[in-house]
């Protein structure tokens, strides 16, 4: 069976991949994480007792720690999810993300380079390493147009910055060394365990608690949201079939307004968990995020086309879902919300 070693598969995109490949018996998984305020043991509940699941504490900058995984767990491809991940956050303090998402991503291209020297012929034809990136690389767009693999980079946060930092890296260690490489850049993600300081965790969260939903500026910036599942489809396939040295963009076509978005959740709740009020009575306009990019929309015809990935959900159904996982899963989310982050604004300068 295939063995894959999984960075930040405690954390949101990176748990849901640990589950499904492990619940699929797709692959033995070493999940290396370092569980910061983001990672997340309680998300792996489901496949922990596993004999295909294992999981090594430790940070991707400790040169001599990620060596160790190689070592001892012998991959035959890395999926690299561990970063920091959220841009308000980066806008508060910025080195770490720099430290984790460029240095770190640096550090296991460095010890994979040295382990896939090492592979015999064969092992070494079939290695990847695929580094899980976003379209924020891409900076904003207007009104009109797609994020297509040719799109030149122009991020503007500090986490955009890091991104496309490591992204670069990740590209030369392919390009200098040969180090059978592969980049996804995919849109926003939502779904079951997302952490709540995201925008659709929080205001499902903040609305069941009856607080104000925060909507940065007039609600009128664009997001092009994927429910996760999709997206560890998208990378599973991609690992298996993509060409080393290539870019694919993740994405399916569900652009929405930020108010769009929190008006859907507080309809959806007013039907589920109704209230006195209709939830949206709780909607605040708070000023907007410092570089706000005013839209991102992902143009998937090459994994469409190239690979045959195809989304399951779309945004309405992929929404519902995720609202009811909510309502069910209190004690997945109530310990966050009261030890870990209770949802004060972020990122306002
Ligand atoms: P997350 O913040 O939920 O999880 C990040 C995980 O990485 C956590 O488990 C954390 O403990 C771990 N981690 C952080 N720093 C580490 C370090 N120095 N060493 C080891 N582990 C460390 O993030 P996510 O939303 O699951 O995103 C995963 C990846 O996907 C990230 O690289 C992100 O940039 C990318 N991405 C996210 C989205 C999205 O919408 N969330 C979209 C596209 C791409
Ligand atoms: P977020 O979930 O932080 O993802 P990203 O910044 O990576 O796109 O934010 C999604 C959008 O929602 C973004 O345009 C900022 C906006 N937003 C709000 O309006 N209110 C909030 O409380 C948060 C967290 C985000």
């Amino acid at each position: 069976m295939k063995r894959i070693l999984v960075t930040g598969g405690a954390g949101f995109i990176g748990s849901a991949l640990v589950r499904y490949l492990v619940r699929n018996k797709l692959a033995e998984v070493l999940n290396y994480d370092k569980i910061t305020y983001a990672g997340n043991s309680s998300s792996l509940k489901e496949v922990d007792s596993d004999p295909l699941y294992h999981f090594a504490y430790g940070d991707i900058c400790d040169l001599q720690a990620v060596e160790k995984a190689f070592r001892t767990f012998k991959p035959d491809s890395i999926l690299h999810l561990a970063a920091e991940s959220h841009v308000d956050r980066s806008i508060d303090s910025p080195a770490e993300f720099v430290r984790t998402n460029v240095l770190g991503t640096a550090t296991l291209l460095q010890v994979a380079l040295d382990y896939w020297k090492r592979l015999p012929p064969d092992k070494q034809e079939t290695f990847r390493f695929q580094h899980i990136s976003t379209d924020e690389v891409y900076g904003a767009l207007g009104e009109e147009g797609f994020f297509t693999e040719k799109t030149p980079y122009a991020p503007h946060s500090p986490y955009s910055a890091s991104k496309a930092s490591s992204d670069h890296f990740v590209r030369a260690w392919h390009d200098t060394f040969g180090l059978p490489t592969l980049i996804t850049n995919c849109s926003n993600n939502y779904g079951p365990y997302h952490f709540p300081e995201k925008l659709i965790p929080l205001t499902i969260l903040n609305a069941l608690d009856h607080k104000a939903l925060p909507v940065y500026g007039k609600g009128a910036n664009v997001r092009d949201w994927l429910y996760v599942y999709d997206h560890v489809t998208a990378l599973c396939l991609v690992n298996e079939k993509g060409r080393p040295g290539e870019t694919y963009n993740i994405g399916g076509h569900n652009e929405r307004t930020n108010l769009q978005v929190v008006q859907s959740i507080c309809r959806i709740l007013d039907e589920l968990a109704p209230w006195e009020k209709p939830y949206e009575s709780l909607i605040t306009f708070v000023t907007d995020r410092p570089g706000h990019d005013l839209r991102y929309a992902i143009d998937p015809t090459k994994i469409e086309t190239e690979l045959g990935w195809k989304p399951s959900e779309n945004f309405d159904t992929g929404l519902a879902r995720t609202v009811r996982w909510y309502l069910d899963n209190e004690w997945w989310w109530r310990p966050i919300r009261e030890k870990k982050y209770a949802g004060r604004r972020l990122g306002s300068l």
